[in-house]
């Protein structure tokens, strides 16, 4: 027994194998597990459950996470099918074509609704939570890796809890948490983060040890995905996001160190962070859901002070240096769960400058973050309605174009809404930037097709729009719907 990781004596006839834990879950059971982006996942007793339905079980659960995980959670309990049903956000493929041909239900939510619903009840009984960890304290408390996601929540709730400590994920972590779980109305009180490196709670999730039926021992690293290239698009889309804010500062609309930033993961994300690196910008805070590498090249830069989010997804190539040099890092970063990273209270009172990735945004401003071609999902919608509702200013991002050059992603009207008009105020892609603030609807369609689209499809669409106005019976929002529905 490794005496610093398990420190709780009364836990300690409680350590068995992952096979021995997995038989915890038992058909039907609707599971809560760890993991926010594939970090800080449970992995080795849902390989052991995966073999067990492979073997000619018939084992079919809810999971509930904090957001999307890793292949060891979504793609094995897939691919053994046992995941019926799944939420909130997933980005693995084959849960993803297992969802889109009907096999598994699933729900994307907005991230901060999940914790209330697991405490009112809406998915019904949490039957067992499985958390990866890398310590149980003497009292019994939990000490998560590398994210907290409804890790906190889930243990509340659920029946029975099995922790797995993993030993790839180094100790030195503990004392990055904050955890912070408000009570539900009418006696929840105002969360008293003022600034985000505010600190309001424990750095462990508190757990009755009595509720722990199982702790397992594993070493399987997160499996974070490779940071891809910054295509010149990506470029091009961040340095339109860093000079429209250096003029915002300008026009004293923020101030020199900006407000804390959200920012998505991907492509566009790690540019348009890369992008501050190069800028003359500093003193920047973070408040996020996730903390990529490029939020540690900032901190080397010295352009961030803070950063503050619910999980830490460092890629395979960076892992190794980060863990050795982490003490740099200690005082700079801050884990919580994602009631509190996605909280409206906290994003508005902030003012944090949010910055998501759309499939496809329409010329009046409607944003689809999901579904392709309006039916095919891909991932959910994640936080970005969190942070996109609640921000002081909220961007949305795309390349002008999809499907090598042959669709727009500026379209008439989106095939399906995640954000609508009221909650996007900045468009962007590589063509150039829309500020849509204090623009009527039809102000918005002329500058997001001017701004924003394709040269290749700026005709198509401007002639939509005069056909719209020339045909329409209302001119507020005129669109070519009366083909469709006759009035
Ligand atoms: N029309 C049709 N298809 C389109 C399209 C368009 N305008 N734009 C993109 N697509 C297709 C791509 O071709 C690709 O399809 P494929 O899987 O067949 O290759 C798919 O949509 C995804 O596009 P891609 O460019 O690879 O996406 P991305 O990595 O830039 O991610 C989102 C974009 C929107 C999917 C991603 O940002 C997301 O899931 N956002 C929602 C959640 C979120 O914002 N999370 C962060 C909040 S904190």
């Amino acid at each position: 027994m490794d005496r610093e990781r398990m420190r709780c004596i009364q836990l300690k006839d409680k350590i068995v194998s992952a096979e021995e834990a997995a038989k915890w879950v038992k058909d039907g059971m609707t599971v809560g597990a760890s993991g926010f982006t594939p970090a800080g996942y449970p992995k080795a007793v849902p390989l052991a459950l995966a073999k067990r339905a492979q073997n000619g079980e018939e084992i079919g659960i809810t999971l509930i996470t904090g957001a999307s995980v890793g292949d060891e959670l979504d793609g094995a309990l897939t691919r053994a099918g046992v995941i019926k049903r799944r939420f909130p956000y997933q980005t693995n493929d084959d849960i993803r074509n297992a969802i889109n041909s009907g096999k598994v239900q699933y729900a994307d939510m907005h991230l901060s609704h999940v914790p209330q619903w697991i405490k009112y009840g809406f998915f019904g009984k949490i039957d067992l939570a499985i958390i990866e960890a890398v310590a149980i304290t003497e009292e019994g408390a939990i000490v998560p890796s590398t994210s907290i996601g409804n890790s906190n929540v889930l243990v509340e709730e659920a029946e029975a809890v099995i922790v797995e400590i993993n030993t790839s994920q180094p100790l030195a972590l503990e004392g990055i948490h904050d955890i912070y779980s408000p009570a539900n109305p009418p006696h929840r009180l105002p969360i008293p983060i003022l600034k985000p490196d505010d600190r309001i709670g424990t750095p462990y999730i508190p757990c009755n040890p009595e509720k722990i039926k199982a702790v397992v021992f594993t070493d399987i690293s997160d499996k974070t995905r490779a940071v891809s290239e910054i295509d010149e698009d990506s470029k091009s889309i961040s340095k339109h996001i860093i000079s429209f804010l250096q003029s915002e500062m300008k026009a004293d609309r923020l101030p020199s160190g900006l407000l804390p930033l959200q920012s998505g993961v991907g492509s566009v994300a790690n540019a348009i962070l890369g992008g501050l690196c190069d800028s003359n910008l500093c003193n920047l805070q973070i408040y996020s859901e996730v903390l990529q590498d490029s939020v540690l090249d900032l901190i080397d830069a010295g352009k961030v002070n803070f950063a503050s989010a619910t999980s830490l997804t460092i890629s395979p190539e960076r892992l190794g240096d980060f863990y050795k040099s982490f003490e740099k890092y200690r005082d700079k970063i801050v884990l919580r769960p994602q009631e509190i990273s996605n909280h409206p209270e906290v994003i508005r009172r902030l003012g944090v400058i949010a910055m998501n990735t759309a499939i496809e945004i329409d010329i009046y401003g409607n944003v689809n973050s999901t579904q392709v071609n309006g039916t095919r999902m891909m991932n959910g919608i994640g936080g970005s309605g969190d942070f996109a509702r609640n921000a002081y200013l909220t961007i949305f991002t795309t390349v002008s174009t999809a499907k090598k050059g042959t669709l727009s992603s500026i379209v008439p009207f989106v095939k399906h809404v995640d954000h609508t008009e009221h909650d996007v105020q900045i468009v962007v892609t590589e063509q150039g930037l829309a500020d849509l603030r204090g623009l009527s609807p039809l102000e918005r369609a002329e500058s997001i097709i001017e701004n924003c689209s394709h040269p290749d499809f700026r005709e198509g669409l401007k002639q939509y729009l005069q056909e719209s106005l020339q045909q329409s019976k209302y001119l507020h929002t005129p669109h070519l719907l009366h083909k469709v529905f006759e009035e």
